[in-house]
């Protein structure tokens, strides 16, 4: 386990109110926030439930006991604590390295806050000069979304499952295409808006103007960054 991680999940899990409901996001820092959230609800010191954002962060909450409720029983949450691949200097993200973004955006856009928990080497200049930009993609879709996006000049590839043959499959029965562009993005709201103009695409793993705090881990220690 990455102390860098458990330093960012530690310092978010200061924001948990004492009760209510929150979004869970998905990858491993989250999972390092979600077992301490199970043991503060364990010691009685919080009484929080969650929407899960994704099959793994809906198998964390069981996994540390943590109660589960929907958008529909409550469709305002409080915060979301959530991880990310890029973070840029205005707070804007590429998530869906675990191919969870679709989730993970309803979620971040029903809650009053989006908290991120990254290790400092996800910060960089600008979105997208490392990281490829997944979009979930309706099967049916597929072809022709390769080629729309190949005519806005932008290389495609189908993520491939591993544990399985062919490609993966979302939680919501989807593929996802992770793009790579030929320059970093500019305007990561603008070109998310583009990407989500061509049918077939459900969403992207642009995530622009959500973020309210970034908490930064070290192997040494915790930072926040505000928009
Ligand atoms: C899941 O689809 C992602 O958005 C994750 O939140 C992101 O990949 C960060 O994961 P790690 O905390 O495992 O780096």
């Amino acid at each position: 386990m990455s102390k860098a991680k458990t330093n960012a999940a530690m310092s978010a899990l200061k924001l948990v109110p004492k009760k209510g409901a929150m979004g869970l996001g998905s990858g491993s820092t989250v999972a390092i926030f979600a077992k301490e959230l199970g043991r503060l609800e364990s010691e009685g010191k919080t009484d929080i439930a969650v929407v899960p954002s994704s099959y793994q962060a809906y198998q964390l909450a069981n996994e540390y006991k943590i109660p589960l409720t929907n958008l529909d029983l409550n469709p305002e949450l409080i915060l979301t604590v959530d991880g990310a691949d890029e973070v840029d200097r205005r707070l804007d993200l590429i998530k869906g390295g675990g191919g969870a973004f679709f989730q993970e955006k309803i979620v971040a856009a029903a809650s009053k806050k989006l908290i991120i928990v990254v290790d400092e080497s996800k910060l960089v200049e600008q979105l997208g000069a490392k990281f490829p930009t997944p979009v979930e993609v309706l099967p049916f879709s597929l072809g022709f979304v390769r080629r729309r996006v190949g005519a806005m000049g932008i290389d495609s590839s189908v993520r491939e499952a591993q544990g399985k043959l062919g490609p993966v499959v979302t939680d919501n029965g989807n593929f996802i295409l992770d793009l790579r562009f030929s320059k970093a993005i500019d305007d990561p709201g603008r070109t998310a808006a583009e990407l989500k103009m061509v049918p077939g695409v459900v969403e992207t793993g642009l995530f622009a103007g959500m973020t309210d705090e970034v908490h930064v881990g070290t192997d040494a220690k915790s930072y926040v960054l505000r928009k």
